[in-house]
């Protein structure tokens, strides 16, 4: 299969963000094999002071992980969100228009116009396997957290668990790939390395559904 580029995956995601969205949640029940309650629990508690929504979609999420936090009544934050594709960029300006302490950068991932060491966390929902350059895009992250931030990231593996549902995800993927929705699925050791070879600690992993799910953080400055 070819390798897709940046700009196929940002056209591959050109589609309307209510159909997007519509769409997440098959792909999160079949070929993730998560669960919304399991994201917002994952993603809700990782919101320092300012954070970085990386490959922030529509926002659809984001917005869960707001009122989730409202509910639980944690402390607002600043939010920058990022996105590569223009239309599920739109979806999330549209989404937050009024909204004080939000702002949407169109920008890869790997190349965000953001300052060194600005942000004390990220979170990178359901994308770091849509990246085609997943190192630059990691490299890119730690750059922007200041030391000590952490990055929470589910990064999706090769279909696991018993038939059928390990079929249904691997023609899942397959489609996505074709589509240019999905860069690639890994392998858990591999995207660990990479991580770590980015320049990240761990501070905490588990295989939850077909996910890695993980919290890094940039080491505190010696
Ligand atoms: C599966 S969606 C996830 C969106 C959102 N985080 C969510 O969970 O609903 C993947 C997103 O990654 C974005 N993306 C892929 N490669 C990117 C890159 N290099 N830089 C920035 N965004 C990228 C796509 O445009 C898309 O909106």
């Amino acid at each position: 299969m070819t390798a897709k580029s940046r700009d196929d995956i940002a056209r591959a995601y050109r589609s309307e963000p209510w159909w997007y969205d519509v769409r997440g949640f098959f792909i999160l029940t079949f070929a993730y094999n998560s669960t919304l309650p399991a994201q917002l629990a994952f993603f809700g508690p990782n919101f320092g002071p300012r954070h970085l929504e990386v490959a922030c979609g529509t926002g659809t999420l984001l917005e869960l992980f707001l009122k989730w936090r409202r509910w639980k009544k944690l402390p607002a934050v600043e939010i920058v969100g990022v996105d590569y594709a223009e239309s599920m960029l739109a979806g999330a300006i549209d989404r937050f228009r009024g909204q004080p302490g939000m702002t949407f950068l169109h920008a890869d991932v790997a190349e965000m116009p953001l300052a060194d060491a600005s942000f004390d966390t990220a979170n990178v929902a359901n994308a770091v396997h849509c990246f085609p350059d997943v190192d630059a895009g990691l490299r890119g992250i730690l750059r922007v957290l200041k030391p000590g931030g952490t990055m929470a990231a589910n990064v999706l593996l090769y279909p696991r668990g018993a038939w059928p549902l390990r079929a249904i995800a691997g023609r899942i993927n397959r489609w996505g790939m074709k589509k240019g929705i999905l860069y690639t699925p890994y392998e858990q050791a591999d995207i660990r390395r990479r991580i770590v070879e980015a320049g990240f600690e761990i501070v905490s992993e588990r295989i939850a559904g077909n996910c890695y799910d993980v919290l890094a953080r940039r080491p505190a400055a010696a």
